[in-house]
């Protein structure tokens, strides 16, 4: 099979896949340390789905009252709903002042206060003293904060001299028992191969949103290195736990900022009622999302959506004034009146939750190396392998995760895998010889989905897919409802194999990228569905009626999903790090969630 490809190889310390926050920031990290760096990305790295960031990210700077790194942390494992590991959450919080910091001195241009300080502005669930007053942490850029990120960290990238392979997918992992030693990816322009090996692969792949009807995430967005991972047999953690972002656009699902609400918007059903009030009396419109979430589905469900079907709810930003609207939020004003018709200074928008995050991902440590549980061993490094980003599941966002909190992740712990490369690669040590065989089985996928005759269309089945995704793994969860998404969804799996691709050409094969990405969606869709029937409460963004409670005693610990080559799904556990790292903090213990 690999007599019929031309394959270009390439030697690296480290390969980083994705070029998004994450993925950018480990890249310019690694490179400046002396590694010889690669990013491989299938999109311009300024296209990215960071670039579609808007709110901010959080660090208590306390630029803007009184703030501190331990509150940060209280929130964020409140946040988690106690799924999140305390050891990870204090190692973020923690790193959040000093990484913005240094964003600021790569070039971020941060909006300002008057006194020229960075502009923070409140966000859902992050608090003052342990849940008394509400923090302003979240550090923006206007509503366009993930933008001016990716530009800044992009450029850094380029001054380390840190070399880029655009518009390259990757397809698999070379693993070689257990080890990883490189990466192999086929170039979308010239429609060659190329073989990557590198002492240490950085998957920054981001999230797979799109295996949802509605999201607010890119069609970039397949998690196409969680699939890998798939592949490679290795776990993925916690993927029953997906979160509705409140306020995506009706119709279009694009995001409108919990910024929004942070400036002052609220929400209101059809009777005009500031119902978030009584849902939670105390942060109200800014309390977590998968609380304003739930709460929403319940008015609609409850005959007070607003609209011709009642299906959806008014956003209220009027009352902000133009002057507010234009500094801090224009970004949103303007995908307001493109995506929705409205005019944010003089009506409500339309909003619906809608898919924005996944919590699961790959597993890892907070260094980012890639873990997996090994003859009994939970914490069990997989050599050679990182994850970083939305592709990972550190956990430090646990059931749920808070907004602001992502911007946060993707360049801590960018910056972390680059220090933990750094420290594991020595300079110049020589790459062992690759596996003879080991293109066989990566060629062999790819060149059978190239000449797929089936007939099922790709776009069909992954409409078929999102559909079940969209109305069996929602909001609100009940096991009959889930048991019928699961089967529905191993039916889709096996239907793959009828998958039809028409264009046989290797650049620019469009029809072959949709299809490899489905191939990386469907596995973890049947993941995402088989845990959440699996897990028998409800915490964070996994809300089950047949299981209302959260339940520590049984549940208290991380889903491990792996997928058997027939889409059937074996599960096992990992256990919550409730340790912390230091004793400047204690463990938080775990209590009700109020807001
Ligand atoms: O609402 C937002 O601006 C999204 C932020 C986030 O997901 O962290």
């Amino acid at each position: 099979m690999s007599t019929a490809y031309d394959i270009v190889d390439h030697t690296y310390d480290v390969v980083v896949v994705g070029a998004g926050g994450a993925g950018l920031r480990a890249t310019l990290g690694m490179a400046a340390q002396g590694l010889s760096t690669a990013c491989i990305t299938k999109v311009f790295p300024t296209r990215s789905h960071t670039v579609a960031a808007q709110g901010g990210m959080s660090a208590s700077l306390g630029n803007m009252g009184e703030d501190s790194w331990q509150w940060h942390m209280y929130d964020t494992v409140k946040g988690s709903d106690w799924l999140g590991d305390q050891d990870a959450i204090e190692y973020m919080c923690r790193e959040a002042v000093p990484a913005v910091i240094e964003l600021e001195h790569f070039g971020v241009p941060f909006s300002r206060t008057d006194g020229g300080r960075i502009y923070q502005r409140p966000f859902g669930g992050m608090t003052t003293n342990y849940g008394e007053g509400i923090a302003q942490r979240t550090c923006a850029a206007a509503d366009r904060t993930g933008h001016a990120i990716l530009h800044t960290l992009y450029q850094q990238s380029l001054k380390h001299q840190a070399e880029f392979y655009i518009e390259y997918f990757a397809l698999d992992l070379i693993m070689e028992e257990g080890v990883c030693r490189g990466v192999v990816a086929w170039d979308l322009s010239s429609g060659k191969i190329h073989r990557f090996r590198a002492h240490t692969v950085v998957l920054a792949t981001g999230g797979y949103g799109r295996a949802y009807f509605s999201a607010t995430s890119a069609h970039t967005c397949t998690g196409d290195g969680n699939a890998m991972v798939l592949r490679a047999g290795l776990p993925l953690q916690d993927m029953e736990f997906v979160q509705f972002h409140p306020t995506g656009i009706y119709g279009s699902g694009c995001l409108i900022t919990e910024g929004a609400r942070g400036e002052g918007g609220f929400l209101t059903n059809s009777d005009g009622e500031r119902f978030m009030e009584r849902y939670a009396p105390s942060a109200k419109d800014l309390a977590s999302r998968d609380v304003v979430s739930r709460a929403m589905t319940m008015e609609i469900r409850d005959g007070r959506g607003v609209g011709g079907d009642g299906d959806h709810i008014h956003l209220h930003l009027e009352h902000l004034g133009t002057e507010v609207l234009a500094e801090r939020l224009p970004g949103i004003s303007e995908s307001a009146r493109i995506f929705a018709g409205v005019d944010v200074t003089k009506e409500p928008i339309p909003v619906l939750p809608t898919v924005h995050y996944n919590m699961g991902g790959i597993p890892t440590n907070y260094h980012g190396e890639v873990v997996t549980l090994k003859d009994g061993d939970p914490d069990s490094v997989v050599p050679g392998l990182m994850a970083i980003g939305e592709a990972a599941c550190v956990s430090v966002h646990g059931a749920n995760r808070l907004g602001s909190n992502s911007l946060l992740d993707i360049v801590v712990f960018g910056r972390a895998a680059a220090l933990r490369a750094g420290e594991l690669i020595g300079r110049g040590t020589p790459h062992k010889p690759l596996p003879k065989d080991c293109m066989e089985p990566i060629l062999g996928r790819f060149d059978k989905l190239r000449h797929a005759k089936g007939s099922a269309p790709t776009a069909t089945l992954r409409l078929d897919m999102q559909r079940v995704m969209q109305s069996h793994a929602a909001v609100f969860r009940t096991g009959d409802v889930m048991q019928e998404g699961v089967d529905k969804m191993a039916k889709i799996y096996g239907d793959f194999d009828n998958v039809s691709v028409q264009d046989t050409g290797l650049e620019w094969n469009t029809d072959l990228v949709e299809t490899l990405e489905l191939d990386n969606l469907r596995g973890q869709a049947v993941v995402t569905i088989n845990s959440a029937l699996n897990r028998q409460e409800s915490r964070g963004g996994h809300a089950r009626e047949d299981y209302p409670d959260r339940n520590d005693e049984n549940w208290m610990k991380h889903t491990l999903a792996w997928v058997n080559p027939d889409g059937s799904v074996k599960i096992d556990y990992r256990p919550v790090h409730m340790n912390t790292l230091s004793d400047e903090i204690e463990p938080i213990p775990p209590k009700a969630r109020v807001y």
